[in-house]
Formats: structure tokens, C-alpha cells, sequence
């Protein structure tokens, strides 16, 4: 299996350094109790996951309820331990440190916001307890300098000082939400996961703390995961954006290049499912309810609802194929943006082409070479930008397990 950097398009982080963080070959699965299974079972909730995020970077992170997203992000913060695989934070294996020196060295790095932050806080303590909650964990700075870490902290998510006394009940959502990405920051990560941060708010504050993580993530120039169920909002946030079925990553791609030059169908199919005004597409509507996480389809999980599905496809799992590959093949070559997929038989491009041949780049290419070529392109078509983030925008509604159909072609 092959592995890349994550980077921005274009930026310098695409040169192949160490990331951030890497997550490399990892498995989560579930041991579960089931009526229905006679005994035990188990849940495959991520299978073989690859991912690198690089400092300063968005990685948007989507797909259908299930698919393995707060899954992803929990390995990503520590909070799930892989079955199998690594996962690696600044060149470090973090489950091969001590619980100490886990919560030491890598807690300080990585904040985490939560999708409620009316049960993510402490109801009983005030705000600015809660916030100065991981400072005095961790033993930061006198009681003095926690005290005004804690207004500076305020100040960044715009939280007035009226509320450091109140307690969580008192605030609105949006408040509460500020409180809580001001905790994830007080430690001044280097990392925020965000798991649909804004899907339990109302939606005229939705927009308020989107554009406040967009803030900050330019001003403290950290890295980002962000998981949402609302694609659009994905694509203004992100810089690259991952696409997961059924537990698995279907394809990562540049933003700027989702979604006229998806690959893999099921992209397609959960991008046409939000439409857009700059690109009216007819929606891919798919038939068929998402298979269990106990027993997933062969070879290409998502042959049951694909609609180019072929006997090829349930008989191995697509060969990863990067796009651009052969320009990345030349060491000397300006890295190009990551851009890579798992299809036997991807979907070509909307947008003319301009350079190389996709290449397969891991071993489970048992077949022979792929007859459905796509190309890569420079990207010229711009994701939605920050500023563009509005109430109305963040209305859109999300594509649903099973809401999405196909008619077989
Ligand atoms: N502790 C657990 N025990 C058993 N199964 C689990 C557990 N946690 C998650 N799962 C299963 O793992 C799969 C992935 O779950 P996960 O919560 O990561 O999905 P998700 O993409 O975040 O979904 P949603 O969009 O609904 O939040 C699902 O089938 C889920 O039921
Ligand atoms: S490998 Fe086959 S089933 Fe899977 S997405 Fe591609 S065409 Fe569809
Ligand atoms: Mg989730």
C-alpha cells in the first residue's frame, strides 16, 4: 500500500517531508454481541486507512452515516486504538508510547471539538474552568497565566468576559461551541480534529463557527480534520477532501478537484447529491441500502449500489491509482497536489486533461493494466471560499444513508 503526504495544492507542504501526522494501514474492529449473528460478531468501522495530513493543512473528511468518519478521527486524536496499524505524530508511534507519555507529548498537540457541545462540556463547572481545564491538567504556566490565558483564549473564539462565570446551561449552542473549540485551543495544538462541529446548531449560528475555525486556523496556522455530513461546507473548509464507504477511504482528492474530476463513482454519486448553483449536475441517485459493517461486499465494497459494477469488481479490491503519479515519479519534479482513488473502473473527468496517466501504485494490481484511464489536470476550478460561508449555504441539506439512488445505467 502505498502512502503520500497530504498537502495543500500547490503549497510547500506537498514535498514529501514528514507529516504532521501519518496514519498508516489501520484497522478498527469491533467486537460485537449479536442476537442476529448467534453470538459474536464483528464490525469492520475502518479497514486499511492511509492518511497523511500536513502542517497547516484542511483534510475535509465525508461520506454516508457509518462509513467510519468519527472513527477515523478518533484514531487520528488517540481516543480509538487501531486494531491494527500505525499511527504516527511527528515521526512518532503513538501507540508505542507509554499512556504517559501519550497524553504528555501528543494531548498537548491535538484539540478535538465534538459534535454537541452541550455534552461535551462539564455542566457544573464555568467557562473559565472548563477552559482552563487542559492547562492545569497538563500543569501549564502559574494559576496567574492560566487566568489570562484563559481571556485571551476568550477573546480569540469571541466570547464576551460577562460569561467566564456562568456555567454551560446558561450559554447559547453557538456560545457553547466557542467554548469549546476554546478549550481544544488552549493548549495551542498544532492539530484540531473537528467532528460535525456544527451539526447540532442552529443554522444561523452555523456559519459563525465555521468561519471561526476558518480564522483560526489561518491566524494559528494549524492543521484541521473536519468531518461533516454537509459537502458543501466541506469543500469551502478543505484543502484536500477524503471520501469513505463502509469503513473505507474511496478516494482523496485536492478540493479544487471534487467534483468534476472524481474518479471513484461513489464520489460522484455524493457530490451530485448537494447541487450547487455554479455547477448544476443531475443528481446520481442510488439504489440500494448501504451493506452492514458485519459482513462487507468483496472486492470493491461499493459494488452492491454501483452502477459500472463488473464481475472484476467483486472479485478483488481495486489497485489504489494515483492521479499524476507519473509526474511524481520524477523525484526532480515539482511534487503535484495528492489525488488518489480505488476503482476498477473510474469515471472520467468532466474537465479537459493536461497531463500524466494515472499509475497504480500498490500490489493488489492483480489484473491487467486499467483500460479506464483518467488524466490529471491542473486545477482551475475554484472550491467555494471562506467568505462564501453563509446560512443558506449551510442549509443544504445532507445526503442520508440510503437517501442516495441510482438508476442502473
Ligand atoms: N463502539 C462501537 N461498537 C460497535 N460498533 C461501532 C462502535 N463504534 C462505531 N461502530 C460502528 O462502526 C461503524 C462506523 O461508525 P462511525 O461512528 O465511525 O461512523 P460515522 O461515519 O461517524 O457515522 P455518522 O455520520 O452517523 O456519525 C458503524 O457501523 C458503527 O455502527
Ligand atoms: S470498483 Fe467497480 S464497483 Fe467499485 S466503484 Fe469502481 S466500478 Fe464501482
Ligand atoms: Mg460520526
Amino acid at each position: 500500500m502505498t502512502d503520500v503526504v497530504a498537502a495543500p495544492p500547490g503549497a510547500a507542504a506537498a514535498t514529501g517531508s514528514e507529516p504532521l501526522l501519518r496514519v498508516q494501514g489501520v484497522h478498527v474492529v469491533h467486537r460485537i454481541r449479536s442476537r442476529k449473528l448467534i453470538g459474536h460478531g464483528n464490525v469492520y468501522a475502518l479497514t486499511d486507512a492511509n492518511l497523511s495530513i500536513a502542517a497547516g493543512e484542511t483534510v475535509g473528511i465525508v461520506g454516508e452515516s457509518g462509513c467510519g468518519k468519527s472513527t477515523l478521527a478518533k484514531v487520528i486524536v488517540g481516543l480509538q486504538r487501531p486494531t491494527e496499524g500505525a499511527v504516527n505524530f511527528r515521526g512518532t508511534s503513538l501507540w508505542e508510547m507509554s499512556q504517559k507519555q501519550r497524553a504528555r507529548q501528543f494531548g498537548r498537540e491535538v484539540g478535538m471539538i465534538f459534535q454537541d457541545p452541550s455534552t461535551a462540556l462539564n455542566r457544573r463547572l464555568s467557562i473559565a474552568k472548563i477552559i482552563a481545564d487542559p492547562m492545569d491538567v497538563h500543569g501549564v504556566g502559574s494559576s496567574r497565566q492560566r487566568r489570562e490565558r484563559v481571556q485571551e483564549l476568550m477573546a480569540l473564539v469571541g466570547l464576551p468576559t460577562s460569561v467566564a462565570d456562568a456555567v454551560p446551561g446558561q450559554l447559547s449552542g453557538g456560545q457553547r461551541q466557542r467554548v469549546a473549540i476554546a478549550r481544544a485551543l488552549a493548549l495551542d495544538p498544532a492539530l484540531l480534529v473537528a467532528d460535525e462541529p456544527t451539526s447540532a446548531l442552529d443554522v444561523s449560528v452555523r456559519a459563525q463557527i465555521l468561519n471561526l475555525l476558518m480564522d483560526l486556523k489561518d491566524r494559528l496556522g494549524l492543521a484541521m480534520v473536519f468531518v461533516s455530513h454537509d459537502i458543501q461546507t466541506v469543500q469551502a473548509m478543505s484543502d484536500r477532501i477524503v471520501t469513505m464507504y463502509l469503513g473505507r477511504i474511496a478516494e482523496q482528492a485536492p478540493a479544487n478537484d471534487i467534483p468534476d474530476r472524481a474518479y471513484h463513482p461513489y464520489s460522484r454519486a455524493l457530490f451530485s447529491a448537494t447541487p450547487s448553483l455554479l455547477r448544476p449536475t443531475e443528481p446520481i441517485v442510488l439504489s440500494g441500502a448501504v451493506p452492514s459493517a458485519t459482513n462487507p461486499p468483496s472486492g470493491c465494497n461499493f459494488r452492491t449500489r454501483c452502477w459500472k459494477a463488473t464481475d472484476e469488481c467483486a472479485n478483488a479490491l481495486p489497485p489504489l491509482t494515483r492521479v499524476g503519479a507519473a509526474a511524481q515519479a520524477d523525484e526532480t519534479a515539482e511534487p503535484l497536489p495528492l489525488h488518489e482513488y480505488r476503482c476498477w473502473h473510474p469515471e472520467l473527468p468532466d474537465a479537459p486533461s493536461d497531463a500524466a496517466e494515472p499509475l497504480k501504485t500498490d500490489s493488489t494490481d492483480t489484473h491487467s493494466a486499467n483500460t479506464h484511464s483518467a488524466d490529471t489536470h491542473a486545477s482551475d476550478a475554484q472550491s467555494p471560499s471562506a467568505e462564501s460561508l453563509n446560512a443558506e449555504s449551510l442549509n443544504a441539506e445532507s445526503p442520508k444513508a440510503g437517501s442516495l439512488k441510482k438508476e442502473q445505467a
